[in-house]
């Protein structure tokens, strides 16, 4: 493995610390390191090092800029109430880096280095990991395509980086329910397409819908498959939950839906606890019919930055239609807690997800 080279920040490079771990925005605050690693054909990945966070220099023609040749994880770490510090499924959110990066013709990463690289990082940046409960620090991996060259094709070159934010709460809800708009007008992905990785792109498609939503009052949107606009896909930027009849239903994954870190936590969790899961098609009209019925009990997303936001109205053709109460959203409490609970070390981890990387008082 290679070596990581550390230039430290000096007392001048250093960023403004949050006044407090409560009230932190998600994604706008960022620690004083970042790890970096070039690609060369030829030469393959070097030059791994971590650094001051700095801005990046790019040429003006690099792929990235003009074709969007990039891919991203969202991972997370969490302090423990004793100070030690945990990584969530790394491997399985470094696999799927590897999985994105493939379907854009990005050479892979070494997993165990790129493991190593993160740990590194966040034991380095440890004084900025927050305490409080439902904060975190955010890991974010990307690479991205940077040869000097706007002719279409894969490039020669590439940049890998990864970056850390503490982090509170995803939506401004907090663990509070969401309005969520159907959205017939748009697509988040078709099949064939890149809706089952987590490449760049396919967050830019997302955002008119989103805005859509907002002005409208909604939180985000429900996705619905391409070709029909019948089947239930993803929420937001998440996966999808409903709890009907005693089943858990979320939509299987067909190709064009992201193959969600949390997703598969919970369906594990489900199985475990004795709740009968499907993971099948599911039509908008069977869900507007559910809620109708009342045998659609809850509504819920999942993803690694909310964990699960539960949703209490979803909007579809003009008319909102309330799931159960609106107010009361035991089943996604209890994935919540379930999922967290591991996260910090306050339960025991049985399936191997939660990786002990040091403790926040460590030399
Ligand atoms: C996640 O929750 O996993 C996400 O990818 C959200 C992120 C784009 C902020």
């Amino acid at each position: 493995m290679p070596d990581i080279a550390v230039t430290l920040a000096q007392p001048g490079e250093r960023r403004a610390r949050p006044a407090s771990d409560s009230d932190l925005p998600f994604g706008k605050i960022f620690t004083d390191h970042v790890f970096s690693m070039k690609y060369a054909a030829g030469k393959g990945w070097h030059d791994a090092a971590i650094r001051p966070y700095a801005a990046l220099a790019l040429d003006p023609a690099s792929t990235i800029l003009h074709y969007g040749q990039g891919v991203f994880e969202g991972m997370k770490a969490f302090c423990g109430a004793d100070k030690d510090l945990y990584l969530y499924r790394p491997e399985s959110h470094i696999r799927r880096l590897n999985v994105s990066a493939q379907r854009l013709c990005i050479p892979p990463l070494d997993p165990d280095f790129v493991l190593k690289a993160i740990q590194t990082l966040v034991m380095l940046d440890k004084d900025w990991m927050p305490e409080t409960v439902g904060t975190a620090l955010y890991i974010r991996p990307f690479i991205m395509g940077v040869d000097n060259y706007i002719g279409v094709k894969a490039a020669s070159e590439y940049l890998f980086n990864v970056l850390l934010c503490p982090v509170g709460a995803y939506y401004r809800e907090g663990f509070g329910p969401t309005k969520i708009l159907v959205t017939e007008d748009y697509a988040r992905a078709a099949l064939g397409g890149t809706g089952a990785c987590k490449v760049i792109g396919n967050y830019a498609a997302s955002l008119l819908a989103a805005e859509m939503a907002h002005s409208k009052g909604y939180s985000q949107v429900l996705w619905l498959d391409s070709a029909t606009k019948k089947m239930v896909e993803e929420v937001g930027m998440m996966n999808v939950f409903f709890h009907i009849n005693d089943r858990l239903v979320t939509p299987r994954l067909n190709g064009s839906i992201l193959p969600g870190i949390t997703r598969d936590s919970i369906l594990t969790l489900a199985r475990e606890k004795g709740l009968a899961v499907d993971e099948r098609d599911l039509s908008i009209e069977e869900v507007i019919r559910s809620i109708e019925n009342g045998s659609l009990k809850e509504c819920f997303g999942s993803g690694t930055a909310a964990v699960v936001s539960p949703v209490s109205t979803l909007g579809w053709r003009d008319r909102d239609y309330t799931i159960g109460s609106g107010r009361a959203f035991p089943l996604a409490e209890q994935f919540f807690k379930d999922i967290t609970d591991l996260q910090y070390g306050r339960t025991t981890d049985t399936h191997g997800w939660v990786r002990r990387i040091g403790n926040k008082r460590d030399a």
